[in-house]
């Protein structure tokens, strides 16, 4: 049985599918099943990482996805010493390419450090290290909805930005087959586009002009307080992330293709399948 963390999340959605489509038998991880939507063929267990019994929700577990959000090791740490204790035999764990080009802000070092665990825990592991995912593109809705206008902090880099299917793909294989073990995988898509190149694609898709508007980062982190309601805190810890990150965004891996035996999805792609979200309410 596979146990997925973040079964919920952008790439845990698509994760569950892909693997029970493969075979496998899936256990799903969730704080609140009445409000998650897994797929029915799954296993849902309710469970909070920070509080509920490792033990329990591993117990059986031949194979553990493991993905966290909030980007602490610790946590990481003790689901990787929990799975060792409940005789799991292969730990696969959602990283980030800021582990490789040794990024030095908190989310890349936590992630460093998670990794570490990981590695040190005792079963087999696979570390996936995704860049951005063409899903953060989805904080341009409101925006794109209320004036087809899309706002960009000056200093973004052209993003080689990665679709989270294939993310999902790659840990479906990882999952699901075997000489993946002790590997580390960078998973990019395979173009770097700027953000105007980005705005005209998703334009074209949704069949409205739009307006790319670039803003100093100030102005850029007062939208994000404002418009997304995020705390001061959270901005600035993702304004150190773009920093650190601006310099090897543009970095293409051919990892996917290697793996997967087909190119990344492109962006254009993604932009068809989510036009109807930037779509202005009826
Ligand atoms: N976004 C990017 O561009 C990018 C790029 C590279 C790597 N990453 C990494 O991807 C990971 C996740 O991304 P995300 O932050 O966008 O989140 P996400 O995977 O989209 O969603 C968070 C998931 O974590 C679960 N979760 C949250 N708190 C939990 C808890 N206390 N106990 C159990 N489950 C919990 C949620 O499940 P429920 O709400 O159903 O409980 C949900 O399934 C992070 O480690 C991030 O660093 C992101």
């Amino acid at each position: 049985m596979i146990f997925v963390l973040g079964a919920t999340g952008k790439v845990g959605r698509h994760l569950v599918p892909a693997l029970l489509d493969a075979g496998a038998t899936v256990r799903a991880l969730t704080r609140d099943p009445a409000k998650a939507r897994i797929d029915p063929r799954a296993e849902v267990v309710r469970g909070d990482l920070g509080t509920s019994d490792l033990a329990a929700l591993l117990d059986g577990a031949d194979r553990v996805f493991v993905l966290t959000q909030g980007h602490s090791a610790d946590r990481e740490a003790a689901v990787a010493r929990a799975a060792a204790r409940a005789g799991v035999a292969h730990l696969v764990k959602l990283s980030t390419t800021g582990v490789h080009f040794g990024q030095n802000d908190a989310v890349t070092r936590a992630h460093a450090e998670a990794e570490q665990a990981i590695r040190a825990a005792g079963p087999m592991w696979t570390i996936l290290r995704p860049g951005a995912f063409m899903d953060n593109r989805f904080a341009w809705i409101g925006s794109v909805r209320e004036g087809n206008t899309v706002y960009v902090p000056e200093t973004d880099p052209p993003s080689a930005l990665i679709h989270v299917r294939d993310v999902a793909e790659v840990a479906t294989l990882v999952l699901t087959t075997s000489g993946h073990e002790g590997a580390t995988y960078e998973l990019t898509g395979g173009e770097a586009l700027t953000a105007e190149q980005q705005v005209t694609i998703l334009s074209e898709a949704i069949g409205r002009p739009l307006k790319c508007v670039e803003e100093p980062e100030r102005a850029a982190k007062d939208r994000m307080i404002r418009v997304s309601g995020w705390p001061a805190k959270a901005v600035d810890g993702l304004f150190a992330l773009k920093r650190e990150s601006a310099p090897h965004e543009h970095v293409v891996f051919d990892t996917v293709e290697r793996l997967l035996g087909r190119p990344p999805l492109t962006f254009a792609a993604w932009a068809r399948e989510n036009a109807s979200a930037f779509c202005p309410r009826e």
